[in-house]
């Protein structure tokens, strides 16, 4: 980083104390330099995002979004006998995208049921390895959302509706490496000592989408081979010096064998939930349907995450400091199945109860309890300036006092549990605080599937 604080801002600002001395900084091409930017603000508080796969692989929707490598390089049988059965011979890949149609593709109503699942960011597929953008790219001709099957710019109108929600931060996926592309082979062929793919194809991408959609997130992917090949420093550089959201955009660590190295946030590997706290900001990205990112037909409701299992996610991914972000694979004619809009609505309903342990919120000393199996912290700073802490359940008690061995009460100490009205009887013993479990009848639970005691001047806060 390079910081040019002007003799002149100085000097001006010794006489002038209201203004601050102006810090021009920028970062240079190397991860150095680029690690020392501060993470920008917005993305730790937000916690919960959504990710969506969508392009031709919904077409056949079979297998998995990697069904075109399953089928002609894996050529695993039941990908082979899968065309042969449904399809003529000659058949290729490329002509599913004619069939990748979108006639049902409405984003504002992609955004409202985003919204109503209580996501603060969303992260879209502009292009997934098989290489065809889901927007008009001057660099895939062909071979884009434009020209073929949609016919229509399926990110430019997603940040269109996304951006009319507040709240909602736009975000965008993109592979750098494409399984079939020639000028990717040509360069793996020369052992990435020539550079034609990523200097006529994905770096050109990156420069596109930033420049057209202003994404606030960048979430790169298919980083095969090493940073050098991808020059992803310099892009990086870019992004954070002159790009139009360099003060805003966040981006990951999948730039060229650096996950869980460098970035914004680490997302490590897939579903990656290290059930500790880490010394960066990190993010858990996972699918409802566990088996797929992309949408496919050929699942079963077993395979289908449950409402439940996604609560438990989320609450154990922030109480270690992390983000959760949660894939849904929309249909090729793009409809979100009731199934995953379900899923998104209830995640939504807890956390309209539980929301105040979720968002904003930072790691506690405990991120579970040392006695209580199923309870994991989170904790906050409140307008008095003391902290906050949460414990979220995710389990019912079956007992009638609940004991929190990592907790010590004070005689301040209040207990109440988000979404009840009456104040929750406690003691403190030398086992921790004992929590009195309130009788509440079925249908005056205040929510399922987690439910979070609010805890208030605790002897050992922890302060950060
Ligand atoms: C493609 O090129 C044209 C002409 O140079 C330009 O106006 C347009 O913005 C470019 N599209 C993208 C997505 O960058
Ligand atoms: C708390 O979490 C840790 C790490 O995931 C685990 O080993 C431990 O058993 C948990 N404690 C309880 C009481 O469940």
């Amino acid at each position: 980083m390079i910081c040019l604080l002007t003799a002149l801002v100085v000097v001006f600002s010794a006489f002038i104390s209201s203004v601050p001395p102006t810090v021009y900084c920028r970062y240079e091409p190397n991860w150095d330099s680029l690690d020392k930017r501060p993470l920008p603000l917005w993305y730790d508080e937000v916690k919960f995002g959504i990710f969506i796969h969508w392009g031709v692989f919904s077409v056949p929707a079979f297998g998995s979004e990697w069904f075109w490598y399953s089928w002609r390089h894996n050529k695993a049988k039941a990908y082979v006998d899968f065309m042969k059965k449904n399809y003529p011979p000659g058949f290729t890949y490329a002509d599913f995208a004619s069939q990748f149609t979108a006639e049902f593709y409405d984003p504002d109503h992609w955004a409202d049921i985003f919204e109503a699942s209580g996501a603060k960011y969303i992260v879209l597929t502009s292009k997934h390895h098989e290489g065809f953008t889901n927007w008009p790219s001057n660099v895939s001709f062909n071979w884009n959302s434009m020209q073929v099957g949609p016919k229509r710019d399926l990110v430019g109108e997603l940040a269109t509706a996304i951006r009319k929600k507040k709240d909602i931060h736009f975000g965008l996926y993109h592979s750098l490496f494409e399984w079939f592309n020639p000028l990717y082979l040509k360069d793996k062929a020369n052992n990435f000592t020539t550079r034609y793919f990523p200097v006529d194809k994905s770096i050109p991408e990156l420069y596109e989408i930033v420049n057209s959609y202003k994404p606030e997130v960048i979430w790169s992917d298919g980083d095969a081979g090493d940073w050098r090949y991808w020059k992803s420093p310099e892009f990086i550089a870019w992004l954070y010096n002159d790009s139009p959201v360099k003060d805003t955009v966040v981006t990951n660590d999948r730039w060229g064998g650096v996950s869980c190295k460098h970035g914004d946030f680490w997302t490590c590997h897939d579903r990656f939930n290290p059930g500790h706290v880490l010394p960066h900001k990190w993010e858990n990205c996972m699918t409802i349907d566990r088996g797929s990112w992309g949408y496919r037909r050929n699942t079963n409701l077993n395979t289908y995450l449950n409402t439940g299992e996604l609560i438990s996610t989320l609450v154990e991914t922030v109480s270690c400091g992390g983000n959760l972000l949660m894939n849904v694979g929309p249909t090729h004619d793009g409809r979100i199945i009731p199934i995953f809009e379900e899923r998104l609505r209830q995640v939504g309903q807890w956390l309209k109860v539980n929301g105040e342990a979720i968002y904003g919120t930072k790691p506690w000393s405990h991120q579970n309890d040392t006695v209580t199996k199923h309870v994991w912290y989170t904790s906050k700073k409140n307008s008095a300036g003391s902290i906050d802490v949460y414990a979220i359940t995710l389990e019912w008690p079956t007992t009638a006092v609940m004991q929190l061995g990592a907790v010590t009460a004070t005689t301040q100490t209040q207990v109440t549990l988000l979404g009840y009205p009456k104040p929750i009887k406690y003691r403190q013993d030398a086992k921790g605080l004992l929590i009195g479990i309130p009788f509440i009848p079925i249908n005056a639970m205040p929510c399922e599937w987690g439910w979070t005691f609010k805890l208030t001047n605790l002897k050992n806060q922890y302060n950060y």
